[in-house]
């Protein structure tokens, strides 16, 4: 049973190697008890009454709770903050009943006073170890309500000293995990730009003791792709509180007699062996649970991007060009990028006007798509539909569909602004071009960037009073609109891109089909970048592509370090082929056929982080599905002549003989113990070195004994 309700009025809920416990005490009060290893009787925990004795320190903060609101003698950071119209501004909730079906439970909440009812929800997802939470508040009276915080869930963890991983980041420098203790006092991690952003990521990961295959690891990730805070308060009680949910420093939604609001859901994990087992658990998880079908269960194609070749030159031939020869390396799927609509030729004009440049393209799409269609390949386009440029025909018909303040003058971010997605004139013109532009065009794959944030946090179509909603506002319009053109164009695959990973969330996850992670291709920086990626986030997920080195400021690698460094996640090319020798065409061809052979199992399979350049001095990562696996291997230069490596793979059979092909090697024979414990020796012996090995089950030890 994934959850219990016990006589000692305990909930205990139960994944396969987790519980989750809290209480309802004797004044109705939710008391979190417990969040970690599994423990199956709910007799354990006992429901003592609490008693405070009116000394120094309030119980509110002293005691673990499961739901915290601003007022009353709790002077802790809180998760709920509300005031009702007589200016009242505390939620003085009791336990109002409960219902459990099947693998949910909703817990509902009401105020000794006031009509204002808050339903706590969770979902328990056994099998991959995470439970969900959600909160809906609904005003059942008839004044007006005022919220000004509403987080997603809280919940803490005993004692103090907790490491916290997160990720640190800008444009083009997404993803770099860092670890930092929680000394004291309130870490707070948010956006603010009315998207994800770079900067933080809506997530969080805490252990004191763990590794990638030890130790006790607990973490958390938000459904929300706006503006969102996570406060981790190291209390002076022996406790970290952990408070996560959309941002409340500019946020106000009030509630009329009868209205609801729903938060996005928050997802908490455990791992009783550190982050490996962590990030497989949210790959499956995501798979399985979050992950639009169908594609969640089919391989990404190899897709062909033009951007860093053409940038915004786009045009017939050259497209045409770089088509034929991305078919003759293997690319399944073209993109053209940004640049082929409205008076696009840099970024300062044309985002609004989503109809094909009539001068790039005289014959429009048709010559792309025919060509494509005769090499079997299908055809994907570029598109940012929350923006508008002053410089194009949407802007100058409809100025007030930007946000804005009348008097003052519109912050340009890339020469652009964001449209006024509280709007349902402006919600509908988005849905209605890309509807026509899908419906014109044999458009099998749409990649929408997103490149600025929202700032003059107003609208001409609300009452002012209404402006800190506009946050809120916007991620569900973005949400509606993205969901309207699936559901209208169900074939269509969907990228979610904002100047590179500033949308990777799992909010997105629920509407996109894959992620671009960061603008930055350098191979190298890549590595650390999929590394801080791959923590929280499926590989499938994980847009990569090879482009052109030595050129636009980039330093000069191998192709084959290039290439390698791309197949740890989903492949692109994104290099101008027109200018590749034969050689590199030939080895562009003979990796994409590989990719394609070994696809299932870096987008399907277990992902190991081996070993992390900064700490060992050579990067490794292996790729595994019970059966096969597929290993990399990266060194940037040798340090002090050291060019051998060993490492040690994991998951593997002990008693199985593998059997070992390295690159332009001989094969090698090796048992399963063998390469997990002794290791696996690696000669990396130049700068940019690296190898792809694999592993093939040969036969088992048994077997070979017969
Ligand atoms: C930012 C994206 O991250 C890039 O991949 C590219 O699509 C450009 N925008 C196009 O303007």
């Amino acid at each position: 049973m994934a959850i219990i309700h016990g006589d000692n009025h305990v909930f205990l809920l139960t994944t396969r190697s987790c519980s989750y416990s809290f209480s309802v005490d004797q004044e109705g009060l939710l008391r979190h008890l417990y969040w970690g290893a599994r423990i199956d009787s709910v007799d354990d925990f006992k429901n003592e009454p609490y008693v405070w004795e009116q000394g120094f320190h309030p119980i509110q903060d002293v005691k673990r709770e499961e739901c915290s609101s601003f007022g009353t003698m709790r002077f802790k950071e809180t998760s709920f903050k509300v005031a009702f119209a007589d200016g009242v501004r505390d939620f003085r909730y009791r336990y109002a009943g409960h219902t459990i079906d099947k693998n949910e439970l909703t817990v509902v909440l009401e105020d000794l006073v006031y009509p204002l009812q808050m339903c706590l929800h969770y979902k328990v997802y056994e099998d991959v170890d995470i439970i969900e939470k959600r909160r809906t508040v609904k005003n059942i009276g008839s004044e007006m309500v005022t919220m000004e915080r509403l987080h997603s869930g809280e919940c803490s963890l005993p004692g103090a000293g907790w490491t916290l991983k997160n990720f640190n980041g800008m444009w083009n420098a997404d993803f770099d995990a860092y670890e930092q203790t929680i000394a004291g006092g309130k870490t707070v991690l948010e956006s603010l730009r009315g998207a994800t952003g770079h900067v933080a990521n809506p997530s969080f990961v805490l252990y004191q003791n763990a590794g990638e295959t030890y130790g006790e690891v607990y973490y958390g990730a938000l459904a929300w792709s706006g503006n969102f805070k996570i406060v981790l308060e190291q209390t002076p009680y022996e406790y970290l509180n952990i408070l996560a949910g959309m941002s409340d420093t500019d946020f106000e939604w009030r509630l009329a007699g009868g209205e609801a609001l729903e938060t996005p859901a928050l997802y908490l994990g455990y791992s009783p062996d550190g982050l490996d087992r962590m990030s497989n658990a949210m790959g499956e998880f995501s798979r399985q649970y979050v992950m639009p079908k169908p594609l969640a269960d089919q391989p990404l194609s190899v897709l062909y991007n033009s951007w860093e070749a053409t940038y915004f030159d786009v045009n017939e031939q050259a497209q045409l060009e770089l088509i034929d020869k991305a078919a003759q390396i293997g690319v399944e799927l073209f993109v053209m990028d940004d640049g082929w609509f409205g008076e696009r030729s840099d970024d300062h004009a044309g985002l609004g006007d989503w109809q094909v440049n009539a001068v790039k393209f005289p014959n429009g799409l048709a010559p792309l798509t025919r060509k494509l269609k005769s090499y079997g390949m299908r055809f994907g386009l570029w598109i940012e539909p929350e923006m508008v440029n002053r410089d194009s025909a949407l802007y100058r018909a409809h100025p007030d569909w930007v946000y804005h303040y009348p008097n003052r003058p519109v912050m340009e971010g890339r020469y652009q602004y964001m449209l006024d997605l509280t709007r349902q004139d402006v919600r509908d013109y988005i849905i209605g071009e890309i509807d026509r532009l899908l419906a014109e065009h044999e458009i099998a794959y749409i990649k929408w960037d997103m490149n600025r944030g929202i700032s003059e946090v107003a609208s001409a179509n609300l009452d002012p009073s209404e402006f800190k909603t506009i946050w809120y506002q916007h991620t569900k319009g973005f949400y509606h609109i993205i969901q309207s053109l699936r559901t209208l164009h169900p074939e269509v695959e969907w990228e979610a891109c904002a100047s590179g990973g500033g949308r990777v969330d799992y909010g997105a996850m629920h509407y996109f089909d894959e992620f671009w992670p960061s603008d930055n291709t350098d191979p190298l920086d890549r590595l650390s970048i999929q590394e801080g990626y791959s923590y929280l986030y499926p590989i499938k997920y994980m847009r990569a592509w090879v482009t052109d080195s030595g050129n636009n400021g980039k330093r000069t690698m191998p192709l084959l370090f290039r290439l390698h460094s791309s197949m740890c996640g989903a492949l692109g090319i994104g290099m101008n082929l027109n200018e590749c020798t034969v050689e590199d065409m030939e080895l562009l061809a003979t990796y994409v056929k590989i990719y394609k052979d070994i696809r299932p199992i870096i987008q399907f399979g277990r992902l190991h982080r081996l070993a992390s350049l900064p700490v060992d001095g050579l990067q490794a990562v292996q790729y595994e599905n019970g059966e096969e696996s597929v290993l990399f291997a990266f060194l940037d230069h040798p340090s002090r002549w050291r060019t051998t490596f060993s490492i040690r793979p994991r998951g593997l059979n002990p008693k199985t003989i593998y059997q070992v092909d390295r690159e332009g090697q001989q094969q090698q024979h090796y048992s399963g113990a063998f390469l997990m414990n002794h290791g696996l020796d690696l000669s990396l012996n130049h700068d940019y070195a690296s190898c792809m090995v694999r592993l093939l089950p040969e036969r088992s030890r048994g077997e070979g004994n017969k």
